[in-house]
């Protein structure tokens, strides 16, 4: 891909004047301003001045040992010591006729694989899924894709939560107040129901909390009867789940849920105390980070007074369990933004307790979605919104829509459409953003037919798939070369080629918006190619080119809304 070409060269370039510089961080990025050229470094300012050398002057020797002729206009040097790259059409052409032929899609695999696991979703067991959760699944699916696009090993693990103190509540309430018509019906709504019955009854009667106490006591007991009422919680619970990952179409590697753990707990807290990392206050094991700035005032506790272990100790027996059994380099954690705290608790507690292990340890956290008044989004009577019910409302808007624009349509064929475009839309909407930005849930703006949305990008792609429909059966053309006459041809000929470097991007900084805003920006020059350029009633050559064009645009737009995990439709 060029971009990677010409920062291989210019790395080599850098290396022939300074042969022991790391030069990891020479980099090309897209140049933010076309008139100056596609492609920019800045990476030789730093280096100069590091090497306390002049940077312009050191520009231009590094200009001297490039040898990028072939694909690149004389590289200027600008400002304090810039590189302005300008692609030769003849490169473009090039790359163009590669990607008709079939050699690529304008992104290449990694050279060096790595493992990568990826944690994401992880609802708790007996209650409803909520609309965090579904960034969180939506975000870590698009992810995992990215990654998995890019040639690296992933692993995905929806670390579920089905342990902890709230099943001693469950059980009280599972055993004198079930319904089991209710249960049958709707089992999350059943088991939230006993939830907040106990819960409150145990606001008000001790000997309630003392009951709850106890059938905990008895289930971390391996009691047999309370073993067998919370796997039935869990399998209710996942049978739900699994129908929310159906319909999104969200797939997991590994189910391992926070119970996978309980055997190694109290091991982790030996080690732990064994190792002068944990030591006793007020009854309880807790890790004090004296040097370290930000935890400092945070000590962590991985004992309750009580002698029960809690969300990280499970957290850290997880990690070394991931460690040992995929040896990934990277694990990443995709969670709102409140749990910011407990993992870089976690990441430092692990650090001191595993020393080296040469994991990146990645907190991928978002903001909350909130209602139009700004507060957390809620239904009207503040009621927590449940996820299944924001889906079906999804594909019954998307359906009342394409039946006002193609009522002619089967009906069948609508209610494809409307499911692609509605959960497309609720996609799209929580990955376009900025992840750590706080977004408004607006039905109008996701569904909106212009702008950054999922139905704008999935129409671009109908667009594209009707002109090759009016083609008919007529085979398409693998053109040699392109000549890219018309300024739009050549925007979008170069906005193509970016395709790879916006995966790279999405992968370094798991940012799916990039990826987005990529599609955005392709599905406009697209545009306004069309507009300018006739594709179906130019001739020979050009017509042979265009065609090639659209097709290669229809390629990324799918391939890049597919890897969002959104379906594309042909028809709206
Ligand atoms: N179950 C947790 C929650 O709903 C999220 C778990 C995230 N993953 C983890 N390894 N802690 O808040």
């Amino acid at each position: 891909m060029i971009h990677l070409a010409l920062q291989e060269k210019l790395q080599q370039a850098v290396l022939a004047l300074l042969p022991d510089t790391d030069v990891s961080s020479v980099l090309v990025r897209p140049c933010p301003e076309p008139k100056f050229g596609d492609y920019q470094t800045n990476a030789l300012i730093g280096l100069a001045k590091r090497n306390e050398l002049n940077p312009r002057e050191f520009a231009a020797q590094v200009v001297e040992q490039l040898d990028i002729d072939d694909c690149c206009e004389p590289v200027e040097i600008a400002g304090p010591g810039f590189l302005n790259f300008r692609l030769r059409i003849e490169a473009l052409s090039a790359a163009l006729a590669g990607a008709a032929k079939g050699e690529h899609l304008f992104y290449r695999t990694a050279v060096k694989p790595r493992t990568v696991v990826i944690d994401y979703s992880s609802p708790n067991v007996a209650k409803p899924m909520h609309v965090g959760h579904i960034r969180s699944t939506i975000l870590g699916y698009a992810l995992a894709k990215v990654f998995r696009l890019l040639g690296h090993k992933v692993v995905t693990d929806n670390h579920i939560g089905d342990w902890g103190t709230q099943f001693g509540k469950l059980l009280v309430g599972w055993k004198e107040h079930l319904n089991k018509e209710a249960l049958g019906r709707d089992a999350l709504a059943e088991m939230e129901r006993l939830y907040k019955l106990v819960n409150a009854a145990c606001d008000e009667d001790e000997t309630v909390l003392a009951l709850a106490r106890e059938e905990l006591v008895k289930l971390q007991d391996g009691d047999a009867e309370n073993l067998a009422i919370w796997r039935e919680m869990i399998d209710l619970s996942r049978h739900q789940f699994d129908e929310i990952y159906g319909r999104l179409g969200v797939k997991f590697d590994e189910t391992l849920g926070e119970s996978f753990y309980n055997d190694r707990l109290k091991g982790v807290v030996d080690e732990l105390i064994d190792q002068g990392i944990a030591e006793e206050s007020e009854g309880a094991q807790v890790v004090f980070f004296n040097d370290h700035k930000a935890l400092k005032k945070h000590p962590a506790i991985v004992q309750k007074s009580d002698g029960a272990a809690n969300y990280t100790t499970t957290d850290l027996a997880t990690l070394e369990h991931r460690q040992t059994t995929w040896r990934p380099s990277e694990v990443i954690y995709v969670t709102d933004g409140r749990q910011q705290l407990h993992f870089q608790q976690l990441f430092a507690l692990y650090d001191r307790w595993k020393p080296g292990h040469g994991m990146k340890l990645n907190h991928v956290w978002f903001g909350a979605i909130l209602g139009e008044d700004g507060r957390p989004f809620k239904t009207r009577s503040g009621e927590i919104i449940r996820l299944s019910g924001l889906l079906d409302e999804a594909e019954q808007r998307a359906y009342d829509a394409v039946s006002k624009k193609n009522p002619d349509l089967p009906e069948e064929e609508r209610h494809d459409i409307a499911r692609v475009v509605g959960l497309g839309a609720i996609k799209y909407a929580d990955l376009s953003g900025n992840r750590q930005s706080d977004y408004v849930f607006n039905w109008d703006t996701m569904l909106a037919l212009v702008g950054n949305t999922a139905p704008y990008l999935l129409y671009a792609f109908t667009r594209i798939r009707s002109i090759f429909r009016k083609l008919g059966g007529e085979s398409l053309d693998r053109p040699e070369s392109f000549a890219l006459g018309q300024a739009e041809e050549q925007v979008l000929a170069k906005h193509l080629l970016r395709f790879g470097h916006v995966l790279e991007l999405v992968v370094e900084e798991c940012r799916p918006n990039y990826l987005c805003n990529y599609l955005y920006e392709l599905a406009g020059h697209f545009g306004s190619f069309y507009e300018s350029c006739p594709v179906l009633q130019a001739e020979g050559d050009t017509r042979a080119q265009r065609l090639a064009l659209c097709n290669l645009t229809g390629q990324v737009l799918q391939t890049g809304l597919e890897t969002l995990g959104l379906e594309t439709t042909d028809r709206m």
